[in-house]
């Protein structure tokens, strides 16, 4: 059973570097559970909105698996098998939930499509219920509008289809692991990014270089 010290302040006001630092320390022996709890809302998956011929955990590995297949990397696999976890507590706005949670871990391009995933999807559905299904178009111009089209066309909306092979979670779970052991927010390079990100872990991972 790990161990935790804990900090001397009742109010934050009151917190000292030590104490800051019992709460950093915390954090990063944390740090290895964080793949296990993603993979709980991916389980979650397995029962949530049953309205598809394949459940909403199925979709993801078909997802995954088509983009493992199309060569991509190895990090766009990861967030086509975790795009959608976000469904069981935010199902409104799920994909600003999986791009917050991949946000530390990935590029700003591979969180910008997982974060539009559920917009331009709309695509697909927006006009029957009277909408504009060209939502999506209010991005037309974006250095990553093209990618996030191709995501949900090659990747998310083809895949509800019983027929089609889906590797085991098992097959992932190793990428899944090297994603969230990287340093959070490694991959945010450019000053553009920082400024995107309102995170505290983005602020101290940006302090300690
Ligand atoms: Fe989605
Ligand atoms: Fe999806």
């Amino acid at each position: 059973m790990a161990s935790y010290k804990k900090v001397s302040f009742t109010r934050m006001a009151d917190g000292t570097a030590a104490d800051y630092q019992i709460v950093m320390n915390n954090t990063r022996q944390d740090r290895p559970h964080i793949a296990g709890h993603v993979l709980e809302l991916l389980e979650k998956l397995k029962t949530v909105n049953p309205s598809y011929q394949i459940t909403r955990y199925h979709h993801s590995l078909e997802s995954a698996t088509l983009a493992e297949a199309a060569g991509e990397s190895e990090e766009m696999i990861v967030a086509a098998l975790l795009h959608d976890i976000g469904d069981s507590v935010a199902p409104e706005n799920h994909s600003a939930l999986a791009a917050a949670v991949l946000q530390p871990y990935v590029s700003e391009r591979t969180h910008w499509i997982v974060l539009h995933h559920g917009l331009f999807q709309g695509y697909h559905y927006l006009h029957h219920f009277g909408k504009d299904r060209n939502l999506r178009d209010t991005f037309k111009g974006h250095e990553f509008y093209q990618a996030c089209i191709d995501f949900c066309a090659k990747y998310d909306q083809c895949a509800f289809d019983p027929a089609l092979p889906a590797k085991p979670l098992a097959h992932f779970l190793p990428m899944v692991k090297r994603l969230f052991a990287r340093e959070p927010f490694s991959a945010t390079k450019t000053a553009r990014e920082g400024r995107s990100i309102t995170s505290l872990g983005y602020a101290v991972a940006q302090a300690k270089q």
